[in-house]
């Protein structure tokens, strides 16, 4: 019975900071982290401004506040203090860049003043070497044998490697009771990866791998990071162990006989030039994309599912476009028929970033839109915050178009994350955030907490609307 309290209640929370707590409570934790007392993050050389910002709590900073709200709080600092600003965060003052021209400047990264060591200090233990967290000159050399394993012809693979499998399983999830789909399509982007990384089935030996790299997932949003019986971390390093032991007895015999695996590939990689991976290279470099490609693609169709169930003519499109294929061979050609589909699970991403920050660490003095950032500054690009700026074109909530709840949300059968009793982002980082993990709640009918980022209006524009319900009428 404690087991499977537990079970569900980590289904739904991937961490007790995600708790529910009085909306009118959220509120204001949220407005009281956008802003603190002013400090300037340096002293400024002449000509430029310094960073303002503030630290939060001493030495956590506004980490607890980030893992709660996510993308809310990024918006809210950013609407405060503009596209660049520093808070405390895990021990270190970090500059939070935002908007598109903050945003353009680090990821273009002209002066090479950016590295890649803000992903290393939050990850490297146990994604190490992965390519995200290389940098310059040997990024692109690893980059040049990687591209080998992501051809038109190796994708056309992997694509036909995936359909089997997501033909297997999506029939045997239930239809007569709510299903929460998080964990379904957790189980199913693992399973795609055991077949498409590693050409495997699953079992006993896939179950362990599988469990391990969780735990790599989950370890690297630890707050305690202790070799420490019953932590995260401890868990991460067996797990990271387990998958470099799993990979390490297996490689020799992919470079024997490779197949059609991305595992093969890698070891069969080379550039035009005779570049290839040593097989630590190959170890790392597997460890680092089954976190890359799993967690974000689980985030994505599981934002696509609760969007299609919100939105039904939506729903109803992309059936359509599918249906019109029949039973034909389900390739790269027919995918790219499924137009739908495609400009739905883009808006998924916009409204729900499976990464929505990515990570740099400046490498010398620099300037960020006038504005002074020190050698050794820990960078947080708030990629998701530009999804919702206003003068990238309108942009409103999903539940703010649809008419009414879709067939499958009547019915139940996919429960809304809104109501708290629905979908749960239960990403296994904490670092992820999105509408279900920064909910807001009702201001002006019935206080609920509700899926939506802001009040909307009904279709006319006129009515304020409750959040919480997609048919834009008011709450009973
Ligand atoms: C919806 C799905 C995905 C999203 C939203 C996503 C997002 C991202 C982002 C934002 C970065 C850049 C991070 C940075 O610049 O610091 C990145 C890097 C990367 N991703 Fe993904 N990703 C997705 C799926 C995948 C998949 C399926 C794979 C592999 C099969 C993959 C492999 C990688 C790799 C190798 C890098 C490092 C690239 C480099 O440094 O050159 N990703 N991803």
């Amino acid at each position: 019975m404690v087991p499977q309290m537990v079970r569900a209640a980590r289904e739904r929370l991937s961490t007790v900071l995600l708790a529910p707590l009085p909306a009118s409570v959220d509120a204001a934790v949220l407005r009281g982290a956008a802003r603190g007392r002013a400090v300037d993050l340096a002293t400024a050389p002449p000509g430029l401004a310094a960073v303002p910002g503030d630290q939060g709590l001493p030495v956590l900073g506004r980490t607890l506040e980030y893992i709660r709200y996510g993308s809310d709080f990024t918006r809210a600092r950013h609407a405060h203090y503009g596209p660049v600003s520093w808070a405390g965060f895990l021990g270190e003052r970090v500059v939070m860049a935002a908007g598109p021209d903050a945003t353009r400047a680090v990821l273009t990264n002209a002066d090479k003043a950016y590295s890649q060591d803000g992903w290393r200090y939050l990850i490297d233990r146990f994604f190490g070497r992965g390519l995200m967290l290389l940098d310059f000159d040997e990024h692109r050399a690893h980059r040049r044998v990687m591209q080998q394993a992501f051809t038109a012809d190796r994708l056309a693979g992997y694509v036909d490697q995936t359909i089997p499998c997501a033909r297997d399983t999506v029939p045997t999830w239930p239809t007569d009771r709510p299903v929460r789909i998080y964990p379904e399509l957790k189980r199913l982007t693992l399973d795609v990866a055991t077949r498409v990384f590693m050409d495997e089935r699953t079992g006993p030996e896939i179950e362990r791998i599988n469990r391990a790299f969780v735990d790599c997932v989950r370890a690297a949003s630890a707050l305690v990071k202790w070799d420490v019986p019953g932590t995260r971390w401890r868990a991460g390093l067996r797990g990271r162990a387990v998958l470099e032991t799993y990979f390490a007895e297996n490689l020799p015999g992919k470079r024997a006989q490779p197949g059609h695996d991305l595992f093969s590939a890698l070891c069969q990689a080379r550039t035009p030039d005779g570049e290839a991976f040593s097989d630590t290279d190959v170890i790392n470099h597997m460890i680092f994309l089954m976190m890359a490609a799993h967690d974000t693609s689980t985030i994505t169709s599981a934002a696509a599912a609760y969007y299609l169930a919100a939105n039904p003519q939506w729903q109803e499109r992309a059936r359509e476009e599918s249906l019109a294929l029949g039973d034909a061979p389900l390739d790269m050609a027919a995918l790219r028929t499924l137009r739908t589909l495609d400009l739905v699970v883009k808006e998924s991403l916009r409204l729900v970033a499976p990464v929505p920050v990515v990570m740099r660490r400046t490498v010398t003095d620099t300037a960020l839109l006038g504005h002074h950032i020190p050698r050794g500054t820990l960078v947080l690009v708030a990629g998701a915050v530009n999804h919702f700026d206003p003068a990238a074109g309108p942009t409103p909530t999903p539940s703010t178009r649809t008419g009414s709840p879709s067939p499958a949300t009547r019915t139940g059968r996919i429960a809304m994350p809104g109501s708290r009793s629905g979908v749960a982002c239960t990403s296994a980082s904490g670092w992820r955030s999105g509408p279900w993990r920064s909910p807001r709640s009702c201001t002006r009918c019935c206080g609920r907490i509700g899926g939506a980022s802001s009040p909307g209006t009904d279709p006319a524009g006129t009515t304020p609307r409750c959040p919480s319900r997609p048919t834009g009428s008011r709450c009973a």
